[in-house]
Protein backbone atom coordinates (compact mmCIF):
# COMPACT_ATOMS: atom_id res chain seq x y z
CA UNK A 1 0.00 0.00 0.00
CA UNK A 2 1.31 3.15 -0.83
CA UNK A 3 1.60 6.22 1.68
CA UNK A 4 -0.82 8.94 2.20
CA UNK A 5 1.74 11.45 0.90
CA UNK A 6 2.69 9.19 -2.19
CA UNK A 7 -0.99 8.15 -2.76
CA UNK A 8 -2.12 12.00 -2.70
CA UNK A 9 0.68 13.01 -5.65
CA UNK A 10 -0.44 10.13 -7.82
CA UNK A 11 -4.00 11.67 -7.56
CA UNK A 12 -2.78 14.76 -8.95
CA UNK A 13 -0.77 12.88 -11.96
CA UNK A 14 -4.14 10.91 -12.16
CA UNK A 15 -6.43 13.64 -12.68
CA UNK A 16 -5.70 15.17 -15.87
CA UNK A 17 -5.46 11.53 -17.51
CA UNK A 18 -9.15 11.11 -16.68
CA UNK A 19 -9.92 14.49 -17.53
CA UNK A 20 -8.71 13.74 -20.66
CA UNK A 21 -10.80 11.17 -21.30
CA UNK A 22 -13.86 12.53 -19.98
CA UNK A 23 -13.31 15.24 -23.08
CA UNK A 24 -12.88 12.93 -25.10
CA UNK A 25 -15.73 11.19 -24.51
CA UNK A 26 -18.10 14.48 -24.79
CA UNK A 27 -16.33 15.52 -27.68
CA UNK A 28 -17.19 11.99 -29.74
CA UNK A 29 -20.69 12.01 -28.57
CA UNK A 30 -21.17 16.05 -30.62
CA UNK A 31 -18.39 15.75 -33.17
CA UNK A 32 -18.02 12.70 -34.64
CA UNK A 33 -15.35 13.09 -37.01
CA UNK A 34 -12.34 11.62 -37.78
CA UNK A 35 -10.02 14.15 -36.18
CA UNK A 36 -11.75 13.34 -32.81
CA UNK A 37 -11.73 9.45 -33.35
CA UNK A 38 -8.05 9.82 -34.20
CA UNK A 39 -7.68 12.14 -31.07
CA UNK A 40 -9.32 9.27 -28.56
CA UNK A 41 -7.21 6.08 -30.26
CA UNK A 42 -4.21 8.28 -29.76
CA UNK A 43 -5.10 9.13 -26.23
CA UNK A 44 -6.04 5.71 -25.33
CA UNK A 45 -2.33 4.59 -26.51
CA UNK A 46 -0.75 7.03 -24.79
CA UNK A 47 -2.49 6.13 -21.17
CA UNK A 48 -2.18 2.50 -22.02
CA UNK A 49 1.47 3.06 -22.51
CA UNK A 50 1.86 5.32 -19.19
CA UNK A 51 -0.48 2.18 -17.12
CA UNK A 52 2.16 -0.03 -19.25
CA UNK A 53 5.58 1.43 -18.57
CA UNK A 54 5.43 3.14 -15.19
CA UNK A 55 6.67 1.01 -12.52
CA UNK A 56 4.32 3.37 -10.05
CA UNK A 57 1.33 1.74 -11.70
CA UNK A 58 0.07 -0.06 -8.86
CA UNK A 59 0.21 3.18 -6.62
CA UNK A 60 -1.76 5.09 -8.91
CA UNK A 61 -4.41 2.42 -9.32
CA UNK A 62 -4.80 2.59 -5.30
CA UNK A 63 -4.37 6.23 -5.42
CA UNK A 64 -6.99 6.59 -8.43
CA UNK A 65 -8.79 4.56 -6.20
CA UNK A 66 -8.82 6.10 -3.22
CA UNK A 67 -9.50 9.58 -4.14
CA UNK A 68 -11.46 11.83 -2.36
CA UNK A 69 -12.24 14.30 -4.96
CA UNK A 70 -15.24 12.42 -6.47
CA UNK A 71 -17.32 12.38 -3.23
CA UNK A 72 -16.32 16.41 -1.97
CA UNK A 73 -20.04 17.70 -2.94
CA UNK A 74 -21.06 14.70 -0.32
CA UNK A 75 -19.00 16.52 2.71
CA UNK A 76 -20.86 19.56 1.82
CA UNK A 77 -24.42 17.95 1.81
CA UNK A 78 -23.05 17.31 5.29
CA UNK A 79 -22.64 20.63 6.28
CA UNK A 80 -26.14 20.96 7.98
CA UNK A 81 -23.70 18.53 11.07
CA UNK A 82 -23.66 21.00 13.40
CA UNK A 83 -27.57 20.75 13.97
CA UNK A 84 -27.52 16.89 15.08
CA UNK A 85 -27.32 16.52 18.65
CA UNK A 86 -25.29 13.22 19.79
CA UNK A 87 -27.06 10.39 20.02
CA UNK A 88 -25.07 9.44 23.55
CA UNK A 89 -26.21 12.59 24.48
CA UNK A 90 -29.00 13.76 26.65
CA UNK A 91 -31.08 14.69 23.58
CA UNK A 92 -30.27 12.25 21.50
CA UNK A 93 -33.11 9.77 22.58
CA UNK A 94 -35.63 10.02 20.04
CA UNK A 95 -33.47 9.90 17.34
CA UNK A 96 -33.98 7.29 14.84
CA UNK A 97 -30.69 5.62 14.02
CA UNK A 98 -32.38 3.57 10.94
CA UNK A 99 -33.20 7.00 8.84
CA UNK A 100 -30.22 8.77 7.53
CA UNK A 101 -27.59 8.47 4.72
CA UNK A 102 -24.30 7.17 3.52
CA UNK A 103 -21.94 9.36 3.39
CA UNK A 104 -17.87 9.23 2.36
CA UNK A 105 -15.53 9.30 5.09
CA UNK A 106 -11.36 9.20 4.59
CA UNK A 107 -11.40 7.96 7.96
CA UNK A 108 -13.01 4.25 7.71
CA UNK A 109 -12.43 1.54 7.21
CA UNK A 110 -12.17 0.71 11.15
CA UNK A 111 -10.22 -1.96 10.43
CA UNK A 112 -7.77 -4.41 7.75
CA UNK A 113 -8.87 -7.49 6.66
CA UNK A 114 -5.57 -8.18 6.71
CA UNK A 115 -5.18 -7.71 10.09
CA UNK A 116 -8.42 -10.08 11.15
CA UNK A 117 -7.61 -13.76 11.23
CA UNK A 118 -11.41 -14.29 12.09
CA UNK A 119 -12.35 -13.71 8.76
CA UNK A 120 -12.98 -16.69 6.55
CA UNK A 121 -12.51 -16.64 2.96
CA UNK A 122 -15.59 -15.45 1.54
CA UNK A 123 -15.68 -11.77 3.13
CA UNK A 124 -11.97 -10.90 2.15
CA UNK A 125 -13.21 -9.54 -1.14
CA UNK A 126 -9.85 -6.85 -1.39
CA UNK A 127 -7.58 -10.32 -0.35
CA UNK A 128 -9.46 -12.03 -3.52
CA UNK A 129 -8.66 -9.86 -5.82
CA UNK A 130 -11.47 -6.97 -5.27
CA UNK A 131 -9.03 -3.58 -6.23
CA UNK A 132 -11.88 -0.90 -5.77
CA UNK A 133 -11.68 -0.12 -2.21
CA UNK A 134 -14.66 2.39 -2.45
CA UNK A 135 -17.19 0.03 -0.24
CA UNK A 136 -15.08 0.39 2.75
CA UNK A 137 -15.02 4.50 2.41
CA UNK A 138 -18.90 5.06 3.76
CA UNK A 139 -20.27 5.84 7.04
CA UNK A 140 -23.96 5.53 8.30
CA UNK A 141 -25.05 8.85 9.27
CA UNK A 142 -28.44 9.20 10.67
CA UNK A 143 -30.58 12.44 10.05
CA UNK A 144 -31.12 13.81 13.36
CA UNK A 145 -27.72 12.70 15.37
CA UNK A 146 -24.18 11.35 15.19
CA UNK A 147 -23.29 8.11 16.31
CA UNK A 148 -20.24 7.44 18.21
CA UNK A 149 -17.72 6.10 16.70
CA UNK A 150 -16.60 2.85 17.66
CA UNK A 151 -14.36 2.36 20.39
CA UNK A 152 -12.74 -1.46 20.75
CA UNK A 153 -11.45 -1.21 24.22
CA UNK A 154 -14.75 0.53 25.77
CA UNK A 155 -17.22 -1.85 23.99
CA UNK A 156 -15.31 -4.74 25.35
CA UNK A 157 -15.23 -2.65 29.12
CA UNK A 158 -18.93 -3.34 28.63
CA UNK A 159 -18.44 -7.28 27.74
CA UNK A 160 -16.48 -7.99 30.68
CA UNK A 161 -17.19 -10.87 31.75
CA UNK A 162 -20.34 -11.43 29.37
CA UNK A 163 -21.49 -13.32 26.27
CA UNK A 164 -22.88 -11.78 23.13
CA UNK A 165 -24.48 -14.41 20.99
CA UNK A 166 -25.64 -14.31 17.54
CA UNK A 167 -28.09 -16.70 15.98
CA UNK A 168 -29.00 -16.97 12.47
CA UNK A 169 -28.40 -17.39 8.65
CA UNK A 170 -25.25 -17.07 7.58
CA UNK A 171 -25.56 -13.16 7.51
CA UNK A 172 -25.81 -13.23 10.88
CA UNK A 173 -22.42 -14.81 10.52
CA UNK A 174 -21.29 -12.17 8.26
CA UNK A 175 -22.38 -9.56 10.91
CA UNK A 176 -20.53 -12.10 13.82
CA UNK A 177 -17.43 -12.02 11.91
CA UNK A 178 -17.39 -8.32 11.62
CA UNK A 179 -18.15 -7.91 15.17
CA UNK A 180 -15.51 -10.22 15.96
CA UNK A 181 -12.84 -7.94 14.05
CA UNK A 182 -13.92 -4.66 14.93
CA UNK A 183 -13.31 -6.04 18.82
CA UNK A 184 -9.89 -7.75 18.51
CA UNK A 185 -8.60 -4.41 16.49
CA UNK A 186 -8.70 -3.20 20.04
CA UNK A 187 -6.86 -5.86 21.48
CA UNK A 188 -3.13 -5.82 21.01
CA UNK A 189 -2.26 -9.85 21.97
CA UNK A 190 -4.12 -11.41 19.37
CA UNK A 191 -3.60 -15.05 21.26
CA UNK A 192 -5.32 -14.07 24.15
CA UNK A 193 -8.54 -14.23 21.50
CA UNK A 194 -9.35 -17.97 20.68
CA UNK A 195 -11.87 -20.61 19.27
CA UNK A 196 -13.05 -22.30 22.97
CA UNK A 197 -13.25 -25.67 21.24
CA UNK A 198 -10.57 -24.88 18.47
CA UNK A 199 -12.72 -24.73 15.98
CA UNK A 200 -11.84 -23.10 13.15
CA UNK A 201 -13.82 -20.20 10.81
CA UNK A 202 -15.28 -21.37 7.77
CA UNK A 203 -18.88 -21.94 6.67
CA UNK A 204 -19.76 -23.73 9.71
CA UNK A 205 -22.79 -25.60 10.66
CA UNK A 206 -23.39 -25.63 14.72
CA UNK A 207 -21.74 -23.41 16.75
CA UNK A 208 -18.91 -21.45 17.21
CA UNK A 209 -17.59 -19.50 20.53
CA UNK A 210 -14.90 -17.40 20.72
CA UNK A 211 -13.32 -16.04 23.88
CA UNK A 212 -11.31 -12.73 24.78
CA UNK A 213 -9.39 -14.00 27.68
CA UNK A 214 -8.75 -10.63 28.81
CA UNK A 215 -12.17 -9.52 29.31
CA UNK A 216 -13.45 -13.12 30.44
CA UNK A 217 -15.60 -12.67 27.16
CA UNK A 218 -17.75 -14.34 24.76
CA UNK A 219 -18.36 -13.71 21.77
CA UNK A 220 -20.71 -16.53 20.19
CA UNK A 221 -22.42 -17.64 16.92
CA UNK A 222 -24.65 -20.26 16.37
CA UNK A 223 -26.05 -21.74 13.28
CA UNK A 224 -29.69 -21.53 12.77
CA UNK A 225 -31.04 -20.20 9.32
CA UNK A 226 -34.83 -20.32 10.25
CA UNK A 227 -34.60 -19.74 14.25
CA UNK A 228 -37.11 -22.36 14.73
CA UNK A 229 -36.70 -26.15 14.62
CA UNK A 230 -35.93 -28.30 11.74
CA UNK A 231 -35.77 -31.71 12.29
CA UNK A 232 -37.32 -35.28 10.99
CA UNK A 233 -41.04 -35.39 10.26
CA UNK A 234 -43.14 -37.63 12.43
CA UNK A 235 -43.53 -40.87 11.85
CA UNK A 236 -45.40 -42.63 8.83
CA UNK A 237 -45.25 -38.89 6.59
CA UNK A 238 -45.42 -39.34 2.88
CA UNK A 239 -41.69 -40.23 1.62
CA UNK A 240 -41.29 -37.20 -0.35
CA UNK A 241 -41.18 -35.02 3.02
CA UNK A 242 -37.61 -35.34 4.41
CA UNK A 243 -37.42 -32.79 7.11
CA UNK A 244 -40.04 -29.92 8.95
CA UNK A 245 -39.83 -27.22 9.78
CA UNK A 246 -42.24 -26.87 13.53
CA UNK A 247 -42.80 -23.43 13.49
CA UNK A 248 -44.31 -23.21 16.77
CA UNK A 249 -41.01 -24.81 18.37
CA UNK A 250 -37.45 -23.01 18.46
CA UNK A 251 -34.43 -24.25 17.23
CA UNK A 252 -32.59 -26.77 19.94
CA UNK A 253 -29.61 -24.41 20.56
CA UNK A 254 -31.98 -22.14 21.79
CA UNK A 255 -31.53 -23.22 25.10
CA UNK A 256 -27.68 -21.92 25.23
CA UNK A 257 -28.71 -18.78 23.41
CA UNK A 258 -31.34 -17.49 26.44
CA UNK A 259 -29.05 -16.74 29.15
CA UNK A 260 -26.48 -15.00 26.77
CA UNK A 261 -26.38 -10.98 27.98
CA UNK A 262 -26.75 -9.70 24.27
CA UNK A 263 -28.63 -11.70 21.49
CA UNK A 264 -28.57 -10.92 17.89
CA UNK A 265 -31.52 -12.69 16.32
CA UNK A 266 -31.57 -12.48 12.09
CA UNK A 267 -33.43 -15.17 9.63
CA UNK A 268 -34.89 -14.71 6.22
CA UNK A 269 -32.96 -15.67 3.20
CA UNK A 270 -33.91 -18.93 3.90
CA UNK A 271 -37.86 -18.52 3.84
CA UNK A 272 -38.57 -18.90 0.14
CA UNK A 273 -39.49 -22.22 -1.63
CA UNK A 274 -36.14 -22.89 -2.65
CA UNK A 275 -34.39 -23.35 0.34
CA UNK A 276 -37.78 -25.51 1.83
CA UNK A 277 -40.69 -27.45 -0.08
CA UNK A 278 -38.42 -27.68 -3.30
CA UNK A 279 -36.31 -29.31 -0.91
CA UNK A 280 -38.62 -32.02 0.61
CA UNK A 281 -38.36 -29.33 3.96
CA UNK A 282 -42.44 -28.91 4.61
CA UNK A 283 -43.91 -26.76 7.82
CA UNK A 284 -44.91 -28.76 11.26
CA UNK A 285 -47.70 -27.46 13.66
CA UNK A 286 -48.01 -29.66 16.58
CA UNK A 287 -47.94 -33.60 15.58
CA UNK A 288 -49.19 -32.38 11.52
CA UNK A 289 -47.86 -31.89 8.44
CA UNK A 290 -49.10 -28.78 6.80
CA UNK A 291 -48.35 -29.39 2.92
CA UNK A 292 -50.51 -26.13 1.84
CA UNK A 293 -49.20 -23.95 4.30
CA UNK A 294 -47.47 -21.20 1.75
CA UNK A 295 -43.85 -20.24 2.88
CA UNK A 296 -44.94 -16.45 3.89
CA UNK A 297 -47.28 -17.44 6.41
CA UNK A 298 -44.77 -20.05 8.33
CA UNK A 299 -42.61 -17.07 8.41
CA UNK A 300 -44.94 -15.44 9.71
CA UNK A 301 -45.83 -17.67 12.14
CA UNK A 302 -41.94 -18.13 13.11
CA UNK A 303 -41.50 -14.59 13.82
CA UNK A 304 -44.33 -14.87 16.10
CA UNK A 305 -42.94 -17.84 17.76
CA UNK A 306 -39.51 -16.45 18.13
CA UNK A 307 -41.33 -13.23 19.77
CA UNK A 308 -43.20 -15.46 22.15
CA UNK A 309 -39.80 -17.38 23.17
CA UNK A 310 -38.65 -13.53 23.84
CA UNK A 311 -41.98 -13.04 25.95
CA UNK A 312 -42.03 -16.00 27.76
CA UNK A 313 -38.62 -17.81 28.14
CA UNK A 314 -35.98 -15.12 28.34
CA UNK A 315 -35.09 -12.88 31.39
CA UNK A 316 -35.80 -9.03 29.99
CA UNK A 317 -33.35 -7.88 33.23
CA UNK A 318 -30.88 -10.50 32.24
CA UNK A 319 -30.56 -10.86 28.35
CA UNK A 320 -30.95 -8.15 26.14
CA UNK A 321 -32.50 -8.56 22.72
CA UNK A 322 -31.47 -7.36 18.99
CA UNK A 323 -33.93 -8.71 16.38
CA UNK A 324 -32.34 -7.81 12.99
CA UNK A 325 -34.09 -6.87 10.03
CA UNK A 326 -33.51 -8.86 6.50
CA UNK A 327 -30.10 -7.70 4.60
CA UNK A 328 -31.58 -7.14 0.86
CA UNK A 329 -29.43 -8.98 -2.01
CA UNK A 330 -28.68 -7.17 -5.03
CA UNK A 331 -28.78 -9.46 -8.38
CA UNK A 332 -28.85 -7.29 -11.46
CA UNK A 333 -30.26 -9.14 -14.71
CA UNK A 334 -31.62 -12.40 -12.77
CA UNK A 335 -30.66 -14.38 -9.43
CA UNK A 336 -28.00 -15.99 -7.34
CA UNK A 337 -29.17 -19.45 -9.76
CA UNK A 338 -29.58 -17.64 -12.94
CA UNK A 339 -26.90 -15.36 -13.82
CA UNK A 340 -27.67 -12.27 -11.65
CA UNK A 341 -24.78 -9.94 -10.77
CA UNK A 342 -23.52 -7.40 -8.89
CA UNK A 343 -19.51 -7.38 -10.07
CA UNK A 344 -19.72 -3.99 -11.48
CA UNK A 345 -21.23 -2.13 -8.71
CA UNK A 346 -18.62 0.05 -6.92
CA UNK A 347 -20.84 2.70 -5.66
CA UNK A 348 -24.17 2.85 -3.53
CA UNK A 349 -27.60 3.60 -4.27
CA UNK A 350 -27.59 7.12 -3.31
CA UNK A 351 -30.77 8.18 -4.23
CA UNK A 352 -34.49 6.44 -3.40
CA UNK A 353 -33.18 2.38 -3.38
CA UNK A 354 -35.85 -0.24 -3.78
CA UNK A 355 -35.71 -3.51 -2.07
CA UNK A 356 -36.19 -6.03 -4.13
CA UNK A 357 -40.06 -7.73 -4.59
CA UNK A 358 -39.40 -10.78 -2.94
CA UNK A 359 -36.90 -9.39 -0.06
CA UNK A 360 -39.83 -6.48 0.48
CA UNK A 361 -42.51 -8.93 0.82
CA UNK A 362 -40.34 -11.11 3.61
CA UNK A 363 -39.53 -7.50 5.17
CA UNK A 364 -42.87 -6.78 5.46
CA UNK A 365 -44.02 -9.98 6.61
CA UNK A 366 -41.27 -9.29 9.89
CA UNK A 367 -42.46 -5.22 9.57
CA UNK A 368 -45.91 -6.46 10.49
CA UNK A 369 -45.60 -8.92 13.18
CA UNK A 370 -43.05 -6.26 15.00
CA UNK A 371 -43.80 -3.61 14.78
CA UNK A 372 -47.50 -5.71 16.44
CA UNK A 373 -44.88 -6.25 19.41
CA UNK A 374 -43.08 -2.63 19.47
CA UNK A 375 -45.33 -1.24 22.23
CA UNK A 376 -44.58 0.26 25.30
CA UNK A 377 -43.92 -2.87 27.36
CA UNK A 378 -42.27 -4.91 24.82
CA UNK A 379 -39.82 -2.14 23.71
CA UNK A 380 -38.07 -3.34 27.02
CA UNK A 381 -37.85 -6.99 25.94
CA UNK A 382 -36.19 -6.12 22.36
CA UNK A 383 -34.82 -3.76 19.98
CA UNK A 384 -35.30 -3.86 16.49
CA UNK A 385 -31.58 -3.19 14.28
CA UNK A 386 -34.04 -2.18 11.17
CA UNK A 387 -31.35 -2.28 8.35
CA UNK A 388 -33.14 -3.38 5.83
CA UNK A 389 -33.79 0.06 4.10
CA UNK A 390 -30.42 1.31 5.01
CA UNK A 391 -29.12 -1.74 3.53
CA UNK A 392 -30.85 -1.62 0.17
CA UNK A 393 -28.57 1.27 -0.89
CA UNK A 394 -25.24 -0.44 -0.48
CA UNK A 395 -25.78 -2.88 -3.69
CA UNK A 396 -22.06 -2.05 -4.29
CA UNK A 397 -21.00 -4.34 -0.71
CA UNK A 398 -21.69 -7.91 -2.05
CA UNK A 399 -18.66 -10.39 -2.12
CA UNK A 400 -19.92 -10.95 -5.92
CA UNK A 401 -16.77 -12.91 -7.38
CA UNK A 402 -14.36 -12.60 -4.96
CA UNK A 403 -15.87 -14.75 -2.53
CA UNK A 404 -13.73 -18.32 -3.47
CA UNK A 405 -10.45 -17.50 -1.69
CA UNK A 406 -6.96 -16.02 -2.68
CA UNK A 407 -5.44 -18.81 -4.39
CA UNK A 408 -8.49 -18.82 -6.56
CA UNK A 409 -8.95 -15.21 -7.09
CA UNK A 410 -11.84 -13.76 -8.68
CA UNK A 411 -14.37 -16.16 -10.56
CA UNK A 412 -14.81 -15.64 -14.15
CA UNK A 413 -18.18 -12.84 -13.65
CA UNK A 414 -20.65 -15.70 -15.81
CA UNK A 415 -20.28 -17.92 -13.41
CA UNK A 416 -22.24 -17.83 -9.96
CA UNK A 417 -21.96 -14.64 -7.81
CA UNK A 418 -22.43 -13.75 -4.47
CA UNK A 419 -24.59 -10.55 -3.98
CA UNK A 420 -26.27 -12.09 -0.52
CA UNK A 421 -23.10 -11.63 1.48
CA UNK A 422 -20.84 -9.12 2.16
CA UNK A 423 -17.52 -8.02 2.11
CA UNK A 424 -15.84 -6.99 5.40
CA UNK A 425 -14.65 -4.59 6.50
CA UNK A 426 -18.00 -3.13 4.93
CA UNK A 427 -21.44 -2.57 5.53
CA UNK A 428 -21.78 -5.27 8.52
CA UNK A 429 -19.62 -3.35 10.19
CA UNK A 430 -22.11 -0.53 10.12
CA UNK A 431 -25.20 -2.64 11.69
CA UNK A 432 -22.12 -3.21 14.68
CA UNK A 433 -21.68 0.19 15.07
CA UNK A 434 -25.53 0.42 15.58
CA UNK A 435 -25.55 -2.17 17.95
CA UNK A 436 -22.88 -0.61 19.86
CA UNK A 437 -24.22 2.84 19.87
CA UNK A 438 -27.38 1.29 21.29
CA UNK A 439 -25.93 -0.84 23.79
CA UNK A 440 -23.96 1.91 25.47
CA UNK A 441 -27.08 4.13 25.23
CA UNK A 442 -29.11 1.39 26.75
CA UNK A 443 -26.26 1.01 29.50
CA UNK A 444 -26.46 5.04 29.92
CA UNK A 445 -30.45 4.79 30.51
CA UNK A 446 -29.82 2.35 33.02
CA UNK A 447 -27.03 3.54 35.57
CA UNK A 448 -28.29 7.22 35.00
CA UNK A 449 -24.26 8.53 33.88
CA UNK A 450 -23.63 10.27 30.05
C1 LIG B 1 -11.67 4.29 23.88
O1 LIG B 1 -12.15 3.95 25.16
C2 LIG B 1 -11.11 3.84 26.13
C3 LIG B 1 -11.73 3.28 27.40
O2 LIG B 1 -12.86 3.99 27.80
C4 LIG B 1 -10.48 5.23 26.33
O3 LIG B 1 -9.44 5.16 27.29
C5 LIG B 1 -9.92 5.69 25.00
O4 LIG B 1 -9.44 7.01 25.11
C6 LIG B 1 -11.00 5.64 23.92
N1 LIG B 1 -10.36 5.90 22.63
C7 LIG B 1 -10.77 6.86 21.83
C8 LIG B 1 -10.02 7.01 20.56
O5 LIG B 1 -11.69 7.61 22.13
C1 LIG C 1 -16.44 -15.11 33.35
O1 LIG C 1 -17.72 -14.84 32.80
C2 LIG C 1 -18.73 -15.78 33.14
C3 LIG C 1 -20.01 -15.35 32.44
O2 LIG C 1 -19.86 -15.36 31.06
C4 LIG C 1 -18.92 -15.82 34.63
O3 LIG C 1 -19.86 -16.82 34.96
C5 LIG C 1 -17.60 -16.11 35.32
O4 LIG C 1 -17.76 -16.00 36.72
C6 LIG C 1 -16.54 -15.12 34.86
N1 LIG C 1 -15.26 -15.48 35.43
C7 LIG C 1 -14.54 -14.64 36.17
C8 LIG C 1 -13.22 -15.13 36.62
O5 LIG C 1 -14.92 -13.50 36.46
C1 LIG D 1 -38.26 0.04 9.96
O1 LIG D 1 -38.04 1.17 9.17
C2 LIG D 1 -39.05 1.42 8.19
C3 LIG D 1 -38.66 2.63 7.40
O2 LIG D 1 -37.35 2.59 7.03
C4 LIG D 1 -40.39 1.62 8.85
O3 LIG D 1 -41.38 1.75 7.87
C5 LIG D 1 -40.68 0.42 9.73
O4 LIG D 1 -41.89 0.63 10.45
C6 LIG D 1 -39.58 0.16 10.71
N1 LIG D 1 -39.86 -1.08 11.40
C7 LIG D 1 -39.72 -1.29 12.71
C8 LIG D 1 -40.13 -2.61 13.24
O5 LIG D 1 -39.25 -0.44 13.46
C1 LIG E 1 -48.50 -5.22 23.34
O1 LIG E 1 -48.80 -5.98 22.18
C2 LIG E 1 -48.97 -7.37 22.42
C3 LIG E 1 -49.18 -8.04 21.10
O2 LIG E 1 -50.13 -7.41 20.32
C4 LIG E 1 -50.13 -7.60 23.39
O3 LIG E 1 -50.24 -8.96 23.67
C5 LIG E 1 -49.84 -6.84 24.68
O4 LIG E 1 -50.96 -6.95 25.53
C6 LIG E 1 -49.60 -5.37 24.37
N1 LIG E 1 -49.23 -4.68 25.60
C7 LIG E 1 -49.72 -3.49 25.91
C8 LIG E 1 -49.25 -2.91 27.18
O5 LIG E 1 -50.51 -2.89 25.17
Amino acid sequence: MPSPKNSSLDEAEAMPVFEAIRRAKRLRLFEPSLGVLVFVVVTVFVICCFFYSDNRYSGLRFGFLEQPQRFAWLRIKGSTEQRRVEFLGDKGGGCDLFDGEWVWDESYPLYQSKDCSFLDEGFRCSENGRRDLYYTKWRWQPKSCNLPRFNATLMLGKLRNKRIVFAGDSIGRNQWESLLCLLSSGVPNKESIYEVNGSPITKHKGFLVFKFKDFNCTVEYYRAPFLVLQSRPPKGAPENIRTTLKIDTMDWNSEKWRDADILVLNTGHWWNYEKTIRGGCYFQEGKKVKLEMQVEDAYKQSIQTVLNWIQNTVNPSKTQIFFRTLAPVHFRGGDWKNGGNCHMETLPELGSSLVPNDNWLQFKIVNAVLSAHTNISETKKFMVLNVTQMTAHRKDGHSSIYYLGRTVGPVVPHRRQDCSHWCLPGVPDTWNEILYALLLKHEAAHTGNL
